[in-house]
C-alpha cells in the first residue's frame, strides 16, 4: 500500500505541515505495488526525494538550532542517519546496478515517516510553539530566558530511549 495523506499526520504548523505532504508524494510516487518501473525512472524519482529531503531535514535542524536544541540531538541525528543511507541506497543502484537495496528503504521510509513526525517533528512543534518561535518569522525570535538558550540534547527534552 502506497503512503497516503492521513488527518493524523496533521501537527498543526503550516511549515511542517506542507513540507510532509508533500513528502508523502514524493514517497508514494515510488511505491511499486502496481508493478515495478524501469530502473531509471526509479532511481530519478528517489533523487528527487533525496533532494526533498535534504530541505526538509534542513528546515527542522535549522530550527532545533535557532531554539537552543545541541546539533547532535537525537532528532537531527536521525535526520543525517536516513539521509545517509538514502544516499547509499543511489550509490547502490548506480555505481553496483544494486537496486533491492532502494526499493527496501522506500517500504521503510513509510513506516519510518509516521513515526517519525509523530514523535520527533510533533516534539519539534510543540517546543518551538512553547518559546515562541514562528518558522515564518524566524527573525522575530528572541529567547525568552537563559533557560530557552540552554542547548538540549534530547529530541524532546527527554531521554530518546
Ligand atoms: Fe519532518
Ligand atoms: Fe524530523
Amino acid at each position: 500500500m502506497p503512503l497516503t495523506w492521513k488527518p493524523e499526520f496533521v501537527l498543526n504548523q503550516p511549515q511542517v505541515d506542507a513540507t510532509h505532504r508533500e513528502f508523502v508524494d514524493l514517497v508514494a510516487c515510488l511505491d511499486e505495488s502496481q508493478g515495478e518501473m524501469p530502473p531509471a525512472a526509479l532511481v530519478d524519482r528517489f533523487k528527487r526525494l533525496i533532494a526533498h529531503t535534504i530541505d526538509h531535514f534542513g528546515q527542522e535542524d535549522r530550527w532545533m538550532t535557532i531554539t537552543g536544541f545541541s546539533p547532535d540531538n537525537c532528532h537531527a541525528r536521525q535526520h543525517k542517519m536516513v539521509l545517509d543511507v538514502m544516499h547509499e541506497v543511489v550509490r547502490l543502484a548506480e555505481v553496483e546496478g544494486h537496486l533491492d537495496p532502494l526499493r527496501r528503504i522506500v517500504l521503510e521510509l513509510e513506516e519510518w515517516f509516521p513515526q517519525h513526525a509523530d514523535m520527533m517533528d510533533a516534539a519539534l512543534v510543540f517546543h518551538m510553539s512553547e518559546v515562541g518561535f514562528d518558522p515564518a518569522r524566524p527573525d522575530a525570535f528572541k529567547p525568552k530566558n537563559a533557560e530557552d538558550a540552554d542547548a538540549i540534547k534530547s529530541c524532546d527534552g527527554s531521554s530518546c530511549g
